[in-house]
């Protein structure tokens, strides 16, 4: 990975750490894109040091805010004129409904909207740096979008609103491989396993009980990793696109996302809901 710049989004703690200091291992030039300056700084620290690669910077970003979103592509626009492996890790579940900033439901505004924008912000240098990958985080948990409710208003649960953004990541992450056909950069995305991780850090009571129980059974954020690390750095999938991975294989994701009508419908609203302001047709 020597001469690839990475940007990682969510990259101070879980499976988006261990995914950082695996590619800073093989000497990639890591961007960490994090929640909090202070958290970020320390796990920047900590993955210098047991990476022995310096060669790793910090981008603070709250992802449920797109003025945070526009400016963090700005700054990574402003260092880097080449992008060579975007990693859209970032991700939430909220047992209650939460509700942004811009008004948008904070689940699909973190886990779907933000990678939705900054993928789109960033396609520039990603096109620069051909040929390039982007790789989303997706899961296991997956649900059929209910475009007459996308953010929850009439009807809403945590797991409910977390499996449609993973859809709706899933089905943009195809309608992405077919607008970048033709320009070197590939779009997958992955499911990285039931991972031992604080992601359920916002839920309490029996929920927590249940899930702290299963903790052992569950993997290491470094088996999460290998997914994404494999999807980042291996010459044999540096033509495949538009596929959902789970083990570091390509598998079929559930039948909903493999809607194109539902795609193309998708990347309008989101274009709409983050303002793009560009013709995204014929640029991606
Ligand atoms: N763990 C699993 O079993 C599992 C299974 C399937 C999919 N996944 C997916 O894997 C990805 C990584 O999750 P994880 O399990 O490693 O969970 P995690 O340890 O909770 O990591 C999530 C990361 O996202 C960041 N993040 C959350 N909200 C953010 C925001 N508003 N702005 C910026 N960053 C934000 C967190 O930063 P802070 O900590 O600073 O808030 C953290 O770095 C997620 O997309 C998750 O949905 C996980």
């Amino acid at each position: 990975m020597k001469g690839k710049t990475v940007l990682i989004t969510g990259a101070n703690t879980g499976i988006g750490r261990a995914t950082t200091l695996a590619l800073a291992g093989m000497g990639a030039k890591i961007v960490m894109l994090c929640h909090t300056r202070e958290r970020g700084q320390k796990a920047m620290e900590e993955i210098k040091e047991k990476s022995d690669n310096p060669d790793i910077d910090l981008l603070v970003a709250d992802l449920s805010v797109q003025a945070d979103v526009r400016r963090a592509a700005a700054e990574f626009a402003a260092r880097y004129s080449r992008l060579h492996v975007l990693i859209n890790n970032a991700g939430v579940i909220l047992p209650n409904r939460v509700v942004t900033g811009d008004g948008l439901e904070s689940t699909l505004a973190v886990n779907y909207l933000a990678p939705f924008l900054l993928t789109n912000l960033l396609r520039d240098r990603l096109k620069a740096a051909a040929p390039a990958r982007i790789i989303n985080v997706a899961s296991g948990i997956q649900r059929a979008l209910d475009f007459a409710d996308l953010q929850g208003e009439k009807r809403y649960g945590g797991l409910r609103a977390y499996g449609e953004s993973k859809t709706a990541l899933i089905l943009h992450t195809y309608e992405l491989a077919r607008r970048l056909a033709g320009t070197g950069v590939t779009a997958n995305c992955l499911h990285p396993g039931d991972i031992r991780t604080d992601i359920f850090r916002h839920y309490t009571g029996l929920f927590k009980l249940i899930l702290s129980i299963s903790g052992p059974l569950m993997r290491s954020p470094e088996k999460g990793a290998q997914t994404p690390v494999y999807l980042a750095s291996s010459p044999k999938v540096q033509n495949v696109t538009g596929r959902y991975f789970v083990n570091r294989r390509p598998v079929k994701s559930s039948a909903s996302t493999y809607d194109e009508s539902a795609a193309r419908r998708l990347w309008d609203i989101s274009a709409e809901l983050t303002k793009l302001e560009i013709n995204m047709e014929g640029t991606l």
